[in-house]
């Protein structure tokens, strides 16, 4: 069998995958990340280690029988997880999210020679999220720490080098870093010595089927794994989740609602986006690139609203679900009522750290239905407003491959069909995230699917909607308004 395992922000997800494509067993282990001044994110990596323990152990107990073959890694991009020269954790990862480091990332593009430099060196623009900023971040804020420094790795990385002792990445983590030439598919050399990095500081970079170690001695008697299996490169799990959902051909686009919402699509070319507002990364696929944009605010403005009808005392009944449902009572458009849900700054489609959310139209006779429903199609506004810059690149939708938590929802990936104005279908490996994407990949690694389309020829759907066409002018007036919300109010946020 297969195994992928997933270092989420929220915890580590391991799954068994037979090389037939069947699911023989899943397991999370969740763990928190701390906040220790506004706007920043953190995580002890060793929490990702405990969390692959537990999950690894539950999922190899469940399924005695199998023998493994493989293993894929997949994790949240973008996290600064900086080690010593005795490869010891130097300080708390610094995660995706965190919103640190305006002042490096100016200073970056500059450097570069300003930000159309910067893109044709990279493929994308140095957004605050991303590992390359953060390095610089604690050159100038951490200098003792940053003398200690001697590698820099993205979280699932880190995992690689704790299971199989190797210090390596993979060409779509690596694009994350916003430090690697997308076009090429290598570090970009030039650029790390413009910004005075030392480039000893990165790992070696494979394409995300290829074998980058085995499972050591240490590893193995650490997770409870045979030792010696092949680990393959794996993926971001942002990029790696559009092979889990089958999003391959022109036209196919994948909705991801997680802490973050992602609008992404699959490219036979790399295409930066012209002010680089698209993320343009290496897929996991060798002959293919990955263009997405990210809201930070999605599964993650919906937890927010409920932990505040939570704090009213309403615990126990306000579950997603029952949001959910009285959201489903509220019509299209909810009464009036939009959302904007820069709950945490935004990157994608406006890189401000300082943006902040707001609900504009609210009435006496709005309902708790309302409220509800205005935060989830605030969400796919959001989307929608990422498409709009995607159709400038010639990126189409004509379907919508929904996938992570809130793709659970029929009200939300309804408000999708309806916004979009195509179909929205799930599969049943993207109910399963970024963990079985990794499965697959590591099926690849061995041979088992000749690549990764093929790989994710094997997905069953389960199931389709399709758009209402009563409630499209509702909807189109509603973005037309929600679009002009952030520049209304951006002066006002800082
Ligand atoms: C991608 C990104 C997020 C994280 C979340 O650019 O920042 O999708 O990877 O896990």
């Amino acid at each position: 069998a297969l195994l992928g395992i997933d270092i989420g922000t929220s915890g580590c997800k391991a799954l068994l995958l037979s090389v037939d494509g069947d699911v023989l067993a899943t397991s999370t282990a969740t763990y928190g990340f701390s906040q220790p001044h506004a706007g920043w994110t953190e995580q002890d990596p060793a929490l990702w280690i405990e969390g692959t323990r537990k999950a690894v152990g539950q999922v190899m107990a469940q399924r005695r029988d199998v023998e493994l073959v493989c293993i894929g890694l997949s994790g949240q991009m973008h996290g600064l997880t900086p080690l010593d020269k005795d490869k010891n954790v130097l300080r708390p990862a610094i995660l995706w999210n965190d919103q640190r480091n305006a002042a490096e990332v100016a200073e970056i593009t500059e450097k570069a020679g300003g930000l159309e430099a910067l893109i044709g060196r990279t493929g994308n623009r140095m957004l605050v999220g991303y590992t390359g900023g953060k390095i610089a971040w604690m050159r100038n804020q951490e200098t003792d720490l940053f003398g200690r420094l001697r590698h820099v790795l993205n979280p699932k990385d880190y995992l690689r080098f704790v299971l199989t002792g190797e210090l390596a990445t993979e060409v779509s983590d690596a694009s994350g870093t916003g430090l690697f030439d997308v076009k090429r598919r290598v570090w970009a050399s030039e650029l790390i010595e413009t910004l005075d990095i030392d480039p000893s500081l990165l790992p070696a970079c494979h394409e995300s089927h290829e074998i980058s170690g085995r499972v050591s001695a240490a590893g193995a008697s650490l997770f409870g794994l045979p030792a010696g299996v092949p680990v393959v490169g794996g993926g971001g799990d942002s990029v790696i989740q559009t092979i889990g959902s089958g999003v391959i051909a022109p036209g196919e686009l994948q909705t991801t609602i997680g802490t973050a919402g992602i609008l992404a699509a699959a490219l036979d070319a790399p295409t930066p986006s012209p002010d680089g507002r698209i993320q343009m990364f290496c897929n996991v696929s060798p002959s293919k690139w990955h263009a997405m944009g990210v809201s930070l605010n999605a599964g993650g403005a919906m937890g927010w609203f409920r932990s505040v009808l939570a704090g009213a005392g309403r615990d126990e009944e306000l579950t997603f679900d029952a949001i959910c449902d009285a959201a489903a009572s509220s019509p299209a458009g909810a009464r009036g009522l939009l959302f904007l849900p820069y709950l945490n700054g935004e990157r994608c489609p406006h890189p401000d750290p300082t943006a902040r959310g707001a609900f504009v139209g609210l009435t006496a006779r709005h309902t708790l239905g309302d409220v509800g429903r205005s935060v989830m199609e605030g969400v796919v506004h959001a989307f929608h407003d990422i498409h709009a810059l995607m159709t400038l690149m010639g990126i189409e939708g004509r379907v919508i491959k929904a996938s992570g938590g809130g793709a659970k929802s029929s009200l939300w990936r309804q408000i999708q069909a309806d916004m979009f104005d195509c179909d929205v279908v799930t599969t049943e490996g993207a109910a399963e995230g970024a963990a079985f994407g990794a499965a697959l990949v590591a099926g690849v690694g061995i041979g088992a699917w000749s690549d990764a389309t093929a790989a994710s020829g094997t997905l069953k759907a389960l199931t389709r909607q399709h758009a209402d066409g009563s409630v499209r002018d509702v909807y189109r007036k509603a973005h037309h308004i929600y679009r002009g919300l952030y520049p209304a109010l951006s002066d006002s946020f800082s």
